[in-house]
């Protein structure tokens, strides 16, 4: 793969994707760190004297321009971290984008609105895909990828925009890439796979794809679910998709052959509802009330877990233990969050999820080997799966 260094961008203009995909809450941006995750790789074009046309989606709009996901915030944002205005064009591939890109003077940015305001760049069609590339890779000369968040995404800006330019990859990819492929190639032993959340059917392809590589998987939060109900225990009102307990069941059997430990709770907070104020009980695991909900692991599960991740050498964490937003069912990830950041292992925490988590929880990223700024993307990149984005910019 080409990288930003083997590309001449002196008096060229570049087309930056970036994945600035950040949350917002009424209009505030709630966490910036996928705009600070895409600085180096934008602070060196302009170094280097490229004019940088920057190109990313917020949230998922259907096609249509929406004021509530307009990129202006970002912009603001991103023009406050690097010290310039970058002025924000009031469409995408259309004349406001057309004037602010030929205005654009060397070691300048402009960013273009929302991608996913045209129909084109998420379209499932290649032909309205391919029209819409026409139209972004007439705005450069060259084309960087660094969104790794919208790597595992077949969309325009991602995948048929770099097959129209010369294309190289930037260093927000690079770093995550590196960090991914510690985790499937050759990892220090022990490897510690912790997995936890939701999008279960999701981390159960992780499960299968690094069987043979991992050597132990701790297995908490509603990821448990289906694991713990195949082998029989109750696991009360939580939710459940009986399609994911037959994966989880041969996930065990691969385990067993396989001879990797699957770690499960031994013991779980229960409530009636996620919500604060209600409640709660520890129980053990073949103790669970059918009328509750389990909601968080417990004490004894969450020292095992711990003592599990003190052993290891290397460990990927996907996923929080429990409903960490409130703080009654918070316990087990912040033990397991402590674990985590304590051991001398490389550790890689993934999925906007677990940042979240262990930054709500007080623990900084410098705590962690990596922390990945790509959660569906992590976690394909995982399943071993083809990522069009990052295929692109190999061809
Ligand atoms: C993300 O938030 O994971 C990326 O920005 C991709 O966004 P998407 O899931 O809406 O495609």
């Amino acid at each position: 793969m080409r990288t930003i260094d083997d590309l001449n961008v002196a008096g060229r203009r570049v087309l930056l994707r970036a994945d600035l995909n950040v949350p917002l809450g009424a209009g505030r941006i709630e966490d910036d760190r996928r705009i600070v995750a895409s600085l180096p790789t934008l602070r060196t074009l302009l170094v280097r004297g490229a004019g940088v046309v920057v190109c990313a989606h917020l949230g998922r709009p259907k096609g249509a321009p929406d004021p509530w996901l307009s990129l202006a915030p970002v912009a603001a944002r991103l023009s406050e971290l690097l010290g310039c205005h970058v002025p924000l064009a009031a469409d995408t591939v259309g004349p406001a984008a057309r004037a602010a890109v030929a205005a654009l003077r060397p070691s300048e940015a402009v960013m273009l609105e929302n991608l996913r305001f045209n129909p084109g760049e998420t379209a499932a069609d290649s032909a309205q895909r391919g029209a819409f590339a026409d139209q972004l890779a007439a705005l450069g000369d060259v084309y960087v990828g660094d969104g790794f968040g919208a790597v595992h995404r077949r969309h325009a800006s991602v995948c048929d925009v770099p097959a129209r330019l010369p294309h190289a990859d930037g260093y927000l990819i690079q770093s995550e890439t590196a960090a991914l492929r510690r985790l499937t190639r050759h990892p220090e032993k022990p490897y510690v796979l912790m997995l936890g959340g939701a999008k279960v059917s999701d981390k159960l392809g992780v499960i299968e794809n690094l069987m043979g590589t991992a050597d132990r998987i701790m297995i908490g939060g509603a990821m448990a679910f289906p694991f713990l109900a195949a082998l029989g225990h109750p696991v009360g009102r939580s939710p459940l998709a009986s399609a994911d307990v037959s994966r989880a069941f041969h996930c065990l059997m691969l385990a067993d052959e396989a001879d990797v430990d699957i770690l499960l709770p031994i013991d779980t907070v229960v409530a009636p509802e996620p919500a604060a104020g209600v409640p709660r009980l520890t129980v053990s695991r073949d103790d669970v009330p059918v009328d509750q909900m389990c909601l968080d692991i417990g004490p004894e599960t969450a020292k095992h877990f711990a003592d599990g991740i003190a052993e290891a050498r290397t460990v990927f964490w996907n996923g929080p233990m429990g409903v960490f937003e409130l703080d009654a069912f918070a316990d087990g990830t912040r033990e397991v969050a402590h674990a985590v950041a304590g051991s001398g292992a490389f550790t890689v925490v993934g999925g906007g999820d677990t940042a979240a988590a262990v930054r709500e929880l007080g623990f900084t990223d410098e705590a962690f080997g990596h922390v990945s700024t790509g959660g569906g993307a992590s976690l394909e990149y995982l399943q071993g799966k083809t990522l069009p984005g990052l295929a692109a910019l190999e061809n």
